[in-house]
């Protein structure tokens, strides 16, 4: 059963370390582990019979006290569902423009909130071994799916969602960027 580390945990404002290829059996199983949870959470089943559990849509290695490069993102769209169980990604390709949670954006590490938006790269592209593939992959990611990934790969250099919003302003509006 995964425990989510919160962001009290100083582990979570720590750089995680390259995860050692060919991926290990433990590592794998791991990735696994982190996908049934994001499942799990957003069957509302579920989340009655555990009260603690909250909606996610990604989850990072270090999220569950690992301090590795991996992470889980998962969600429905009306295109389809999107699934991605990254090791070691890379932002290879970032736009100028710049895109916004309108919400603003929340994590299941951090029970307090922190209003305020946090503005990510429109469009970018991660290259990364995608653990259910099997390969590498590349992952062309715009508006809210490039948002879930920003999110997850922060977590991988220790960078919280509250860390990029302004302090003097947390409602500032950046010129040009896209409300999602
Ligand atoms: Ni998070």
């Amino acid at each position: 059963m995964i425990r989510i580390t919160k962001d009290s945990a100083v582990s979570l404002h720590s750089k995680c370390k390259e995860v050692e290829m060919p991926l290990s059996k433990e590592n794998e199983e791991t990735l696994e582990e982190m996908l049934s949870y994001l499942i799990d959470s957003q069957d509302p089943n579920y989340r009655e019979a555990h009260p603690k559990c909250r909606e996610g849509v990604g989850l990072a290695a270090p999220q569950i006290g690992k301090n590795l490069r991996m992470l889980v993102v998962h969600y429905l769209k009306e295109e389809g569902e999107v699934t991605h169980c990254l090791v070691n990604p890379k932002v290879i390709a970032n736009s100028v423009k710049k895109c916004y949670l309108s919400s603003g954006e929340g994590c299941l590490s951090v029970d307090s909130p922190h209003p305020g938006y946090v503005y990510r790269d429109y469009r970018i592209t991660v290259k990364a071994y995608d653990s259910k593939l099997g390969f590498e992959v590349t992952i062309r990611a715009t508006g809210f799916d490039a948002i879930v990934l920003q999110h997850e790969l922060d977590h991988l250099d220790g960078i919280l969602f509250y860390d990029r919003i302004d302090k003097e302003n947390p409602m500032k509006i950046i010129p040009g960027a896209i409300a999602i």
